[in-house]
């Protein structure tokens, strides 16, 4: 089992040593490799993704991933960002499939912002396509219009556009997800608007026929969004497209108390996967030892269920983690009154030795 281990910028390098501490935890034996990536690969090879590491990503069964970023990056030509990285192994790996569980621990319900009985028990998982829509479509750019409201002047354009291949192959992954939990799925459009998604409501619609066990109900975003934070336990899979479920993903981490709880999975069509934390890379709290490093540590336990069959593992991971919740362990982003709060490396610490 090869794990491709890139940190990245921020808070990633600290969250992904915690994780990288608890997979040495288990009886395992794994292949690790640690590259540059983000901000950090540009610093040392000038480029966000050198060669080296996509590489070393593609080579490997999966691969843990921290965070890219910094504001001191925002004023680089776009193609040498931190955030290309992450576009680029999605795009490259193929990792179209993108698993983004939101679950309330008990104990962290009173962390929500939440009232505790709209989340209590929460455990809705958002499917979200990642290697389409108007992250990657093309043309964009910036020109002189033509035509429009103010022809002659200067403006930018992206595209938003899915093949039906694109959805067919995402609404397969959420009907089969469904059938592991609670046979629903919402499939997230704005098909009153959009041509892109009247399109992919009508496919979402036509894979269905082939899940009859699976209930299908279709919802545009921006009720979705209203309903996320009304009745959230009203969703079991929630289905949408690449920019969507970016921003729904980020709005349901809130649910769970902390978006330092949220991990990830991106998989391609040969669960070769990605996992990283749903968050970014926090320059923010960097170097301060107080970053959650439970998201990264949760998806190292979906690491070993999704890529590398390994569900025994997983489970323990999981089940540390609930442990040291309940040992009332908190880092500050779910830190509360009558709970200890404890540093990235202390909360990391805590889970090896719950293992
Ligand atoms: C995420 C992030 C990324 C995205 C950024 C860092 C490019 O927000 O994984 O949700 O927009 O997909
Ligand atoms: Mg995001």
């Amino acid at each position: 089992m090869k794990i491709a281990i890139l940190p990245g910028d921020g808070i990633g390098t600290e969250i992904v040593a915690q994780a990288v501490n608890v997979l040495g935890a288990l009886d395992l034996r794994f292949e690790m490799e640690t590259a540059l990536v983000g901000g950090a690969a540009y610093e040392a090879h000038g480029h966000p993704l050198p060669e080296s590491t996509l590489k070393l990503a593609m080579s490997a069964d999966a691969v843990l991933f921290g965070a890219v970023g910094d504001w001191k990056y925002d004023k680089l030509d776009r193609p040498l960002r931190p955030e290309q990285a992450i576009l680029g192994l999605r795009k490259h790996m193929g990792l179209f499939a993108n698993f983004r569980p939101a679950i309330c621990y008990e104990q962290l319900v009173g962390a929500s912002s939440l009232k505790p009985e709209l989340i209590s028990g929460l455990d809705i998982l958002i499917i979200r396509e990642l290697t389409g829509d108007i992250y990657f479509g093309q043309p964009r750019g910036r020109r002189i219009a033509t035509d429009g409201h103010f022809p002659g002047a200067e403006e930018a354009f992206d595209t938003m556009r899915y093949s039906k291949p694109e959805i067919e192959r995402i609404a397969h992954v959420a009907f089969q997800a469904a059938r592991k939990r609670n046979r629903k799925v919402t499939s997230v459009d704005k098909a009153n608007v959009l041509e892109t998604f009247q399109f992919w409501k009508d496919v979402v619609t036509e894979v269905h026929a082939q899940y009859p066990d699976v209930e299908l109900e279709h919802m545009y975003v921006d009720n979705a969004a209203m309903q996320l934070v009304r009745a959230p336990k009203k969703f079991d899979v929630v289905v949408t497209g690449n920019m969507f479920g970016d921003i729904l993903s980020d709005e349901a981490s809130m649910l769970t108390g902390s978006i330092g709880m949220l991990p990830s999975a991106s998989l391609n069509s040969k669960n070769q996967g990605l996992y990283e934390p749903s968050h970014g890379s926090a320059p923010d709290i960097a170097g301060k030892g107080i970053a959650n490093p439970l998201a990264t540590i949760l998806s190292a336990a979906m690491m070993l269920r999704f890529s590398l069959n390994q569900e025994e593992a997983a489970q323990r991971i999981e089940a540390a983690v609930q442990r040291v919740l309940v040992q009332g362990l908190r880092t500050a982003d779910i830190h509360s009154a009558g709970t200890t709060l404890v540093s990235t490396a202390e909360m990391g610490q805590a889970v090896v030795a719950a293992l």
